[in-house]
């Protein structure tokens, strides 16, 4: 059977799309790649120069993108809520949100509301930007949420006793909560749609490794110019390009018939490379006890709770 690809994405004209973290590696090219199908794409970034930069890049590599620039820093509850207010009063509806932006292995950070870097980036800065989008989303056409994981979900324990890793941090095992916690939310959030009765479909992929910003963040952070230059290297050797891990997110964003709750990821060796398929998450991914907990106490975090009723206001 033939591989997939951006050319089989289908037409995407007429549809409305969010991708956070937009301005670099993944979220770019499935910007780009959403574009070139023909949708309205709107780049969120937390930093304006960079995300300037990304529009004309983007720009100048599909010209007649329909794309617009919003600013987001999910790593601070009120931009995220500034965000959803000006999306509001700009548009009525949305029927993509790709849940992309992230960081990894960073040193002990947190964020302007005091969670730690990666948990309170990767997953509760999205669960409160979807829950303030989800009316628009139920007024969208097919609506769909994709959240971006990784395999490293496996290294990953939800620490309910020390969510945000204050009394031991290690930040290879704070990445693997956060991405984790970025499954237990796309197979919580699915069912949730469902029970409702709502069209809503919640998916979730990982790119495998792919080279991007990614890796050299963390180093960068700690002044280790080893790390930076080690993380490098692997990217030019190992790892595949940006264009190519971000076909799983696109896949996951775009294949029609995809049903909702699936995980999609590469279909190379390790899932590390190749082409989109879906996948199989962990068991602790699965474990609806823990997604159920874990939607209470992000709730109770952001302070956003889900209103599943179609014409439900702005929580
Ligand atoms: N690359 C891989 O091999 C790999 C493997 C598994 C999973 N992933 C996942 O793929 C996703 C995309 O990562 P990438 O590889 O494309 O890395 P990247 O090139 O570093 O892009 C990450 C994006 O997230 C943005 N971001 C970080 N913190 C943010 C915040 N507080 N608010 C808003 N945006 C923020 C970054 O903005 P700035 O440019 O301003 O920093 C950047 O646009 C992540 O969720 C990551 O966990 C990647």
């Amino acid at each position: 059977m033939a591989k997939w690809t951006v050319a089989d994405i289908p037409d995407q004209h007429g549809r409305l799309a969010v991708v956070t973290g937009a301005n670099s590696g993944l979220g770019f090219q499935a910007a780009l790649a959403l574009a070139r199908a023909g949708a309205h794409v709107i780049l969120a970034a937390r930093d304006a120069s960079r995300g300037e930069a990304a529009l004309g890049r983007l720009r100048a590599s599909a010209s007649g993108a329909d794309v617009e620039l919003m600013a987001l820093d999910l790593a601070d509850l009120s931009s995220v809520r500034d965000f959803a207010g000006a999306f509001d009063e700009r548009h009525d509806h949305l029927d993509l949100l790709v849940n992309n932006a992230g960081v990894m292995a960073l040193p002990y950070r947190r964020t302007a509301d005091g969670f730690e870097m990666q948990l309170g980036t990767n997953h509760l800065g999205h669960f409160a930007l979807t829950g303030l989008l989800l009316p628009r989303l139920l007024a969208g056409s097919a609506p769909r949420v994709v959240t971006v994981s990784s395999g490293a979900h496996r290294l990953g324990k939800i620490r309910f006793d020390d969510l945000q890793g204050e009394r031991r941090y290690r930040k290879w095992l704070a990445y693997g909560q956060s991405k984790l916690a970025n499954l237990l939310f796309t197979f919580e959030l699915q069912r949730r749609a469902e029970a409702a009765g709502t069209p809503l479909r919640s998916v979730a992929a990982h790119p495998g490794y792919a080279a991007t910003n990614l890796q050299v963040a963390g180093p960068r952070m700690e002044n280790s110019r080893v790390g930076e230059r080690l993380n490098e290297l692997a990217n030019r050797v190992l790892a595949q390009p940006d264009s190519q891990g971000a076909l799983p997110p696109l896949y996951a964003a775009t294949v029609p018939e995809l049903p909702g709750g699936s995980y999609v990821g590469p279909d190379g060796p390790f899932e590390a490379r190749g082409h989109p398929q879906r996948v199989e998450a962990s068991g602790a991914a699965k474990d609806q006890a823990t997604a159920r907990r874990l939607w209470e106490v992000s709730e109770e975090l952001t302070g956003v709770r889900y209103d599943f009723a179609p014409t439900g206001a702005l929580a």
